[in-house]
């Protein structure tokens, strides 16, 4: 039988391992990834107009406007490739407000993955972190730096990874969180991020490989 897309939301505070765990689940199961800390990343190197006003709120760990990213996130989700592929949503979404822009347009998950990972963790992690601008993957100086000196050689910071400002981006995570958890509490799945980032995988591929099943079951109901 042919299988229903899956739709999946993921979530944890900042460097919970959500980008990570999302190269691992597009390997596996092909959905389309939309991060919209990637997207608006791509708009602020491009110099756009959305990208001149993200910066500022970025760069101090705050929120960029709800309409701004919405406006982002339901355009790139009626595109094509979504509906045949499915879709994995990860920073989105991050406010009640943005949890709401969704349901009124009835776009729900399958499932709503959050990661947990202690907050000391998680500033180190952030600290640690490099990115690989031509490939966009994602490396850690001590946890899992690249292969080759070619790659070390052109890994870029964030400007967001700075202690304070993950600081900042852990308090506006932890004020927003309960209110977005409250659309999704039947769909919640907690899964504890500080472990390998292999065994965190396939805790979250036995959850998605039981809601593809149900998906399928209650496509066949129909
Ligand atoms: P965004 O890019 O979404 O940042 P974030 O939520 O802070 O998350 P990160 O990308 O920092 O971390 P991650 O969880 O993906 O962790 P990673 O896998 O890289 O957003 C950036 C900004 O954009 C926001 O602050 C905001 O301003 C704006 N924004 C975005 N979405 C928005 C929205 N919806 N509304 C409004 N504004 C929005 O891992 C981190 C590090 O840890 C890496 O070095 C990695 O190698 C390492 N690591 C990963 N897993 C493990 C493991 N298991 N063990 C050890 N190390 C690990």
């Amino acid at each position: 039988a042919a299988r229903e897309p899956l739709k999946v939301m993921i979530s944890g505070a900042p460097a919970s391992g959500k980008g990570t765990q999302c190269e691992m689940i597009v390997r596996k199961y092909g959905l389309v990834h939309i991060s919209t800390g990637d997207l608006l990343r791509a708009e602020v190197a491009a110099g756009s107009e959305i990208g001149k006003k993200a910066k500022e709120y970025m760069d101090n760990g705050r929120l960029v406007p709800d309409e701004i990213v919405t406006d982002m996130v339901v355009s790139r989700l009626s595109r094509q490739d979504v509906r045949e592929k499915g879709w994995l949503l990860d920073g989105y979404p991050r406010s009640f407000a943005q949890a709401q822009s969704l349901e009124k347009i009835k776009i729900r998950p399958d499932i709503y993955i959050m990661l947990e990972v202690p907050d000391e963790i998680l500033i180190d992690r952030c600290v640690g972190r490099r990115m690989d601008p031509v490939t966009g993957k994602i490396y850690h100086l001590k946890n899992f730096p690249p292969k080759t000196e070619e790659i070390a050689a052109r890994l870029i910071t964030r400007p967001d990874d700075t202690k304070e400002k993950v600081k900042s981006r852990l308090e506006t995570y932890k004020q927003n969180t309960e209110a977005i958890l409250a659309t999704y509490l039947d769909l919640l799945n907690k899964v504890d991020g500080n472990r390998s980032r292999e065994v965190v995988f396939s805790e979250i591929d036995s959850l998605l490989l039981s809601v593809q099943e149900n998906v399928i079951k209650a496509k066949n109901l129909d």
